[in-house]
């Protein structure tokens, strides 16, 4: 499960990082169209501009690609990824993610569509926490409650992007700094992402962070998945499987009550593969209040520390997206807000239940829950979370 390891020689790094200036990405980076060469001509990620900040700060769009064609665009502003391609079973790449192809489309009302988010994935109660006696108040932007970071949470900033060039495929390096009390939350955080596209259709995310006051983490990646390609479909079809045997009952909130809930015999069972829309209306509480699918798995242990979390099947392409991760929940959201007021990429709209997420973290709410796993970093640590997303086809 996650590790915080204690590493003073990589503090020592994260400072040289960013005091080499995370936040000057300006307009130095003026447009000009970059390649850095990983392995071969094939393997590679290109720089493009993508668009403009309200204040006139540049925003950047890399695309990495692999030998095997697999493309992912990645763009500065929220760390989005805008597309992604994956092969169906006749090795055709089509896009699978919800997103837009222009910039001052994510400005709006957007429901976090591929973004990094942090401080804190997914809800904390009331906006508020306790650390060591000190009451913390949050930014309440879900409700009474806090939800992905805030009203300008990691979704939102301009991350600095570091190309490199490893054996190990398209490697995307990005930074971001969170000033202390930003959105509420104590200590100066340095976030480091690491995205790396191999060789095997995977997308490898490392999440990293240091701070200099204890404070609380849980970052995630907000990807919708639609398998099918076409985003006029919705995901009822795509089969999944969650490599879980409970999950966190929430209030009418969607905070979890605490209770750890065995799925056995219920329509959140999805140890073994079923579609997404067998049960989805269900006559049960806890669907009504998620309003299908919206809840944190409790992800059982597995051999190694970074083990199979999830995955979804569209039986018509072929497409298999699987999911590994060292983190102890998934959040499972199948986009039951969506509603058909945002353009879709290919013409049409996003409608409801267009897009699932897959949302890899510790679980919602766990500052204000004791016997959760901490999601507590102290000065001197290193908070580190790991996530694969990895397709095939059969
Ligand atoms: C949450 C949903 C929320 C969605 C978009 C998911 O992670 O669980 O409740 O509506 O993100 O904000």
């Amino acid at each position: 499960m996650k590790t915080i390891k204690a590493s003073l020689l990589f503090f020592v790094f994260f400072a040289a990082l960013f005091n080499s200036g995370c936040k000057e990405n300006k307009k130095e980076n003026q447009s000009e169209q970059e390649t850095v060469n990983t392995e071969s001509e094939k393997n590679h990620i290109e720089k493009n501009a993508f668009g403009e900040m309200p204040d006139g700060q540049q925003v950047d769009k890399y695309t990495l690609t692999n030998d095997n064609g697999m493309e992912i665009d990645v763009i500065t502003y929220g760390g989005i990824i805008t597309r992604w391609t994956a092969p169906d079973k006749d090795g055709n790449y089509e896009d699978v993610v919800l997103g837009f192809n222009d910039l001052d489309s994510y400005f709006g009302d957007v429901p976090y569509f591929g973004a990094l988010i942090g401080r804190y994935g997914n809800r904390i109660a009331n906006g508020q926490f306790s650390l060591d006696g000190e009451t913390y108040t949050l930014a309440k932007n879900n409700g009474p409650n806090h939800l992905h970071g805030g009203i300008t949470g990691f979704d939102k900033k301009v991350w600095k992007a570091e190309p490199e060039s490893t054996g190990d495929g398209a490697v995307l390096v990005l930074t971001c700094t969170s000033a202390d009390g930003e959105e509420g939350y104590p200590g100066k955080l340095d976030v480091k992402v690491t995205y790396t596209l191999t060789g095997d259709n995977e997308l490898d995310i490392q999440y990293e962070a240091v701070t200099d006051k204890p404070t609380v983490v849980n970052l995630t990646q907000h990807t919708y998945f639609n398998l099918s390609g076409d985003f006029s479909n919705d995901i009822l079809d795509h089969e999944v499987t969650l490599n879980a045997s409970a999950y966190l009952p929430v209030d009418a909130g969607l905070i979890p009550t605490g209770e750890l809930r065995p799925v056995e015999g219920t329509p959140f069972d999805f140890t073994k593969p079923k579609a997404v829309g067998k049960e989805i209306e269900a006559d049960n509480q806890q669907i009504q209040r998620g309003g299908g699918y919206d809840h944190c798995w409790v992800l059982n242990e597995t051999e190694d520390d970074f083990g199979f979390a999830a995955s979804a099947y569209h039986p018509e392409t072929g497409r298999v997206l699987e999911v590994y991760t060292d983190e102890p929940g998934i959040q499972f959201y199948t986009g039951n807000f969506l509603n058909g007021a945002l353009a879709s990429k290919t013409g049409g709209t996003y409608g409801k239940r267009s897009g699932l997420c897959l949302e890899t973290q510790h679980y919602p709410d766990s500052p204000n829950q004791e016997a959760f796993p901490t999601t507590r970093l102290n000065p001197g640590e290193t908070y580190s979370s790991h996530t694969s997303f990895k397709f095939s086809t059969k």
